[in-house]
């Protein structure tokens, strides 16, 4: 088993921006290498990269051409073994994406697909038997085949939905087809082997696209969760060690179906937003957010999943608006005390350990619309293009943020009370103590409606550590008759212990050894 997940710590790298290290404007594998010691100082001791795979880039390469070819723009196939090489000197891990929902409609099979005479490919997407008739439930591609009917689409239309099949075909619609045909069953033998392609040339794993949606007609995710057990055989089968980390949003489902780690969203009913991305977040200074609901929402799908606790909780991502959007100086120090103390795997997204803004206003840059603010290039130092390029500044993937005052990694390396440092240091505590990583429990002590401070325990065999955060300006305080014997970390100010009331600094966070 990926022993190494109980206390990863991921930083996502999406690779466009990262840093581009021949001058044309977009980020590629060399990048990577060379950044990967500035990850490490950091104290991340994991990489997830985003779709590196030939593509149209439609969605910025969420839409494959070719699963087991990478994009010329960032390389070689032998450069990424390469990058797998360098993370593996450094012990270090990398998940490569998998987009197991859908293609590019530029995907040699669905150009198969899409012809009138039957082939192997025929059946490998979702299409119904007459072009009038849509898909129900579901958006659709028509008009573009010299075959009769509709293609259904996962997310934009020019990514047609893959056929792992129906959970309940409906007898009705015979183009539906179960998931034990032949079709469907090819589908997944093909994504198999596309797994077996990379985990065989040395990636650790993978981050799944989408994974709960495969099969169709599957309210209850009962098809998907068998489907993902199957794959489940062949890992442990053939590649005992392969890390699988879900974007489902139902820990419940996705760790019976094998995952190991699945992610909180920040779509459908997981309250995410309430804490950094609403109108008013709890983690600003305002005070005037509420963490119930969350909290409430997290307890329910820790029980189901058995106190596995593998909820993991980014600080963002390329679909979601930069932390900094909502959150600014200390406010991000009190966010990220959060972020790496709770269970399951934290995941930074490149550029927020320096609390890179949003960029607003820009054009859309490969099916990226409001995502592409949170896409800019990454702000190394204060050379041109902030150090990520040396294309003339027109030419870049997507315009750097054009603000005079935009942090960079190195001038706050240099600052001994930047962002950055903060992170690391955090890190550092929560990689000494066992209580703070993925698997140690959590229980939680106060988490009032519309009240703050937050508090929860955490505890792994006889640590027991309390975390006291209290994000808004004012001094809080909460009845408790814990007696936090030991500080492992604070900012902003300690707390204080009188007559079974706890007492929180405006604006701190604090880990205390009970
Ligand atoms: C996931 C990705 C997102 C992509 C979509 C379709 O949500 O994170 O970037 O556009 O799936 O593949
Ligand atoms: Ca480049």
């Amino acid at each position: 088993m990926s022993k190494w997940l109980d206390n990863a710590i991921f930083y996502e790298i999406y690779p466009q921006s990262f840093c581009d290290t021949n001058g044309d404007g977009i980020g590629d594998f060399q990048g990577i290498i060379d950044k990967l010691d500035y990850i490490r100082e950091l104290g991340c001791n994991a990489i997830w990269i985003n779709p590196c795979f030939l593509s149209p880039f439609g969605d910025a390469g969420y839409d494959v051409a070719d699963y087991c070819k990478v994009a010329p723009r960032y390389g070689t196939n032998e450069d990424l073994k390469r990058v797998f090489k360098e993370v593996h000197k450094r012990d270090m891990h990398v998940l490569l994406d998998l987009v197991p929902g859908h293609t590019s409609v530029e995907h040699p099979w669905f150009r198969e697909s899409m012809k009138a005479a039957r082939n192997e490919y025929t059946d490998r997407y979702v299409w119904t038997d007459v072009v009038w008739t849509a898909p129900e439930g579901m958006g659709c591609l028509r008009g573009i085949s010299e075959r009769d009917g509709a293609c259904a689409i996962n997310f934009f239309s020019s990514q047609p939905a893959l056929n792992y099949g129906f959970y309940q075909p409906d007898p009705k619609q015979k183009w539906q087809q179960s998931m034990e045909d032949e079709g469907p069953r090819a589908t997944l033998a093909a994504m198999e082997d596309v797994m077996r392609f990379w985990l065989n040339m040395g990636c650790d794993g993978f981050r799944v696209d989408m994974a709960g949606s495969l099969v169709k007609n599957d309210p209850e995710g009962k098809g998907t969760i068998r489907l993902w057990q199957k794959v489940r055989d062949f890992l442990d089968a053939e590649f005992p060690d392969a890390a699988m980390v879900s974007e489902w949003g139902e820990p419940d489902k996705s760790l019976q179906g094998g995952f190991h780690m699945d992610f909180l969203l920040h779509f459908g009913p997981s309250h995410y937003n309430d804490l950094f991305r609403c109108e008013e977040p709890y983690f600003s200074s305002r005070g005037k957010g509420d963490v119930s609901e969350f909290v409430a929402k997290y307890l329910e799908n820790y029980e189901k999943s058995e106190k596995k606790g593998l909820i993991c909780i980014p600080s963002g991502n390329h679909d979601m608006d930069r932390l900094a959007r909502s959150l600014h100086g200390d406010e991000l120090k009190v966010a990220f005390a959060f972020l790496l103390s709770m269970p399951g795997a934290p995941f930074i997204y490149y550029g927020d350990e320096i609390g890179m803004h949003y960029v607003e206003g820009l054009t859309s840059v490969e099916g990226g619309y409001n995502r592409t603010g949170s896409r800019s290039p990454m702000q190394w130092d204060d050379t041109t293009n902030a150090g990520f390029s040396s294309a003339p500044s027109e030419e870049l993937y997507i315009a750097m943020d054009p603000d005079k005052n935009r942090p960079t990694a190195k001038a706050q390396m240099e600052d001994p009370d930047s962002l950055y440092h903060e992170v690391q240091k955090l890190i550092q505590i929560r990689q000494n103590h066992k209580a703070l990583q993925s698997r140690g429990e959590i229980s939680f002590v106060y988490a009032e409606k519309n009240a703050y401070p937050l508090v929860y325990l955490r505890e792994a065999g006889e640590e027991k550590i309390l975390v006291v955060i209290n994000p808004s300006a004012k001094e809080q305080s909460f009845c408790s008759d814990l007696a936090p014997a030991k500080t492992l970390y604070s900012f902003g100010g300690e707390v204080h212990t009188e007559n079974g009331t706890i007492t929180v600094p405006g604006g701190s966070a604090g880990f205390y050894l009970l």
